[in-house]
């Protein structure tokens, strides 16, 4: 199982809540050195960092803090070089901050305001995040992992793994926002694994449907019929388990995927095949 442990130190953005902090525990629980715990709740992010050494495996295993606002230019870069200072390299970035429309509403009620919002959190963020991380990525040594009986396996400068969605291939109603946004993901994921990969660094994306997060609650609130569609729609008749998503992440950033590059890994439970 050498292929499915880390090796290396990440920054998990959006790690207060949700995705980014099972994805954090998870890193820790796979041996990662250290982990940067970064969203704009502190007190939460601090508190779930504190939670992960109790998980660590690695046994020099760090956990860190920040309070970050991923729309903010200084603060992406503060988070950044508060990663690269304490860690000495950055090997591993999730980016798992994310909001939902404020309202669902048609196409032509759409709120120009949610609109920069959404697209700023969901969107912007990423570019700037990837951006940043980058370029510590390109300038650290390359590393490789020792993989027993498979032997010794390059693993190139670094990976990012970006919270897309499955609505990053399709539209819902009512959504134009945070579908547009979960589009946009792919495109900033694409270039960026275009223009890193001869420096050997990676970029992939997961598109989860729904997950059982606080935002699927809010989900369930404002579509009271979101358990049915899951049941009718869904092989397995639930929501994706923060757990699962935090897996997928995992095997991205491990030595298994060194030649994932520039792909989106969706988790939808086959709802895009077709309806059954
Ligand atoms: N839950 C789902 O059903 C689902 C499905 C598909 C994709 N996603 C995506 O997964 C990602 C994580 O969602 P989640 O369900 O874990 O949501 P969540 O609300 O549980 O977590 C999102 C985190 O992002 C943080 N955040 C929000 N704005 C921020 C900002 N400006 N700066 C820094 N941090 C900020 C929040 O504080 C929170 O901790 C999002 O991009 C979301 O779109 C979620």
């Amino acid at each position: 199982m050498a292929q499915f442990q880390l090796s290396g130190f990440a920054i998990i953005v959006g790690a207060a809540g949700g995705i980014g902090k099972e994805t954090a525990f998870t890193f820790a629980e796979a041996s990662a050195k250290g982990i940067l715990f970064a969203d704009i709740d502190h007190e939460a992010a601090a508190k779930a960092a504190e939670t992960s050494k109790g998980l660590a495996s690695c046994p020099t295993y760090r956990a860190l803090s920040v309070k970050a606002d991923v729309v903010d230019v200084a603060s992406v870069q503060a988070m950044v070089d508060l990663a690269a200072r304490e860690f000495g390299r950055i090997d591993y970035c999730v980016n798992a901050a994310g909001v939902d429309v404020a309202e669902y509403l048609p196409f032509q009620d759409t709120d120009p305001d949610d609109y920069d919002r959404v697209l700023g959190i969901n969107t912007k963020s990423i570019f700037l995040v990837c951006r940043a991380v980058g370029k510590v990525m390109q300038a650290q040594e390359p590393t490789q992992a020792n993989l027993g009986r498979h032997g010794i396996r390059d693993l190139g400068r670094g990976c990012i793994v970006n919270i897309a969605s499955a609505m990053s291939l399709c539209a819902v109603p009512h959504k134009v926002p945070y579908v547009t946004s979960k589009h946009a993901v792919t495109g900033i994921t694409r270039s960026f694994a275009m223009d890193f990969k001869a420096a050997g660094i990676r970029c992939n994306q997961v598109g989860p449907t729904w997950v059982r997060t606080p935002m699927f609650e809010e989900e369930c609130k404002r579509v009271p019929q979101t358990p049915q569609i899951l049941e009718q729609m869904c092989a397995v008749k639930r929501p994706i388990e923060p757990d699962e998503v935090a897996s997928a992440c995992l095997y991205l950033c491990s030595p298994s995927a060194v030649y994932i590059n520039g792909t989106l890994l969706t988790m939808d439970s086959g709802i895009l095949v077709g309806p059954m």
